[in-house]
């Protein structure tokens, strides 16, 4: 049974919702609010909702199955049995073909190829997305245990970081993908593994490989565990900080060490230091201990530029959020004198990939495609121009070089990729 198609906003669950490893996403009695809807539908998506509970998931926890989307569940208020009325049928989740895939992949028809390849390519983004949320809810089990003050449960946290660095490994763009999903709530998780999936990325490309490997990865999501000491009201504040709220802040990845330490905690040195350490600049005027390049660990320095270039595109806290090509020239510009130049070359670089292709709307209105990207200039790559600035195609579309047009630049980056 598909949940979202037996519910509505305002409904009240009639059984509880638990995720593949057993644990209760949504409690039987929840109101479903849109936002709580919008969830349950990107859960059924990705084929992460069970039936089984906690002590029903002992048996099979590692086994997927997303076929098995929803639950038996039992609903308070009947929906109208109309489509239209449907809260699935509003919001259209893409369906692969599945029963058709042998025949149009032996058929050798063009267009059923690119449909199958969009098939492969959709799958393959659910099975990231899934790694992603369950990444989330690990990190939730880590962080709610340490703020009530239970011990460090490090297995699941190596097991989740093992199985990123795997995937990673695999396609490291995966992270540059996965870094896109920020329209989600509860901000330190998410920023969580999103600097760990960068941090790997970056690691790879540095000649990171192995246990080390594995450590950037667990430094990475356990580097911001200190701002758990600190208030939601000052996380959470729109606009400036007071110079006490910052200095209170400062302290995060001294409060994240000591947890540890206090636990008497396995991590590595390596760990540590990028809990310790990600907020120190190569300038030296970083925190909380003014070290400078040298002092500090290679991997607190990557996860240094995994750390800025998340924040940058997060819509969280006191800052607007930018978009990716914006957060690469903040990279690239403003962070020069703080962050290790390598490593900045170095994703910058690998960005390159995800922005090629990538449609952008200029200021002057018109719209087109980035064809070639600059590292030293990520603003201002060669644009080809396909759209006028009242939308209709140009008849032929034409270069546009950024770098020589002082008076054009881009205002915003668009999902859309050329094919
Ligand atoms: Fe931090």
């Amino acid at each position: 049974m598909i949940i979202s198609r037996h519910y509505n906003v305002g409904d009240e669950l009639g059984h509880d919702i638990f995720s593949l490893k057993g644990r209760l996403l949504i409690p039987k009695g929840t109101v479903i609010t849109e936002r709580i809807y919008q969830q349950i539908l990107k859960w059924e998506e990705i084929g992460m909702l069970t039936s089984k509970t906690a002590e029903d998931s002992d048996e099979s926890t590692d086994e997927e199955q997303p076929s098995q989307v929803g639950v038996s569940v039992s609903v308070r208020r009947p929906t109208s049995d109309s489509q239209a009325s449907e809260p699935g049928a509003t919001i259209p989740v893409e369906k692969p073909p599945s029963g058709k895939i042998d025949s149009i992949s032996e058929s050798g028809d063009k267009s059923q190829e690119v449909l199958y390849e969009k098939f492969l390519s959709l799958k393959k983004s659910k099975q990231e997305e899934k790694l992603f949320q369950e990444s989330i809810e690990t990190v939730r089990d880590v962080f709610m245990d340490i703020r009530q003050g239970n011990g460090f449960q490090e297995e699941p946290v190596r097991k989740m970081t093992s199985d990123i660095v795997d995937t990673v490994v695999k396609d490291e763009k995966v992270s540059l993908r996965l870094s896109r999903l920020w329209d989600l709530d509860d901000h330190i998780l998410h920023h969580s593994v999103d600097v760990c999936l960068l941090s790997t990325m970056i690691g790879i490309n540095l000649g990171v490989s192995g246990d080390d490997l594995r450590r950037l990865a667990t430094g990475a999501i356990l580097h911001d565990v200190g701002k758990i000491y600190i208030p939601k009201s000052v996380l959470n504040k729109q606009g400036p900080l007071t110079e006490r709220e910052t200095e209170l802040l400062k302290k995060h990845p001294v409060f994240g060490v000591k947890y540890f330490q206090d636990k008497e905690s396995m991590l590595s040195k390596e760990e540590y230091f990028c809990i310790l350490h990600h907020h120190e600049k190569c300038s030296g005027n970083g925190y909380p201990q003014g070290l400078q390049y040298a002092q500090i660990h290679l991997f607190a320095r990557i996860v240094a530029v995994a750390d800025v270039y998340s924040m940058a595109t997060s819509n969280f806290g006191h800052h607007d959020k930018v978009d990716q090509l914006h957060a690469v020239d903040i990279l690239a510009k403003e962070m020069t004198d703080y962050l290790d130049k390598h490593i900045v070359h170095v994703f910058v670089d690998r960005m390159r990939d995800l922005m090629l292709n990538t449609k952008v709307r200029l200021n002057t209105g018109e719209e087109g495609y980035v064809v070639k990207f600059y590292i030293d200039s990520p603003l201002l790559p060669t644009i080809l121009l396909t759209d006028d600035k009242d939308g209709r195609k140009v008849v032929s579309p034409y270069l546009v070089h950024l770098r020589e047009r002082p008076d054009m630049f881009i205002k915003q980056v668009l999902r859309e990729k050329m094919t």
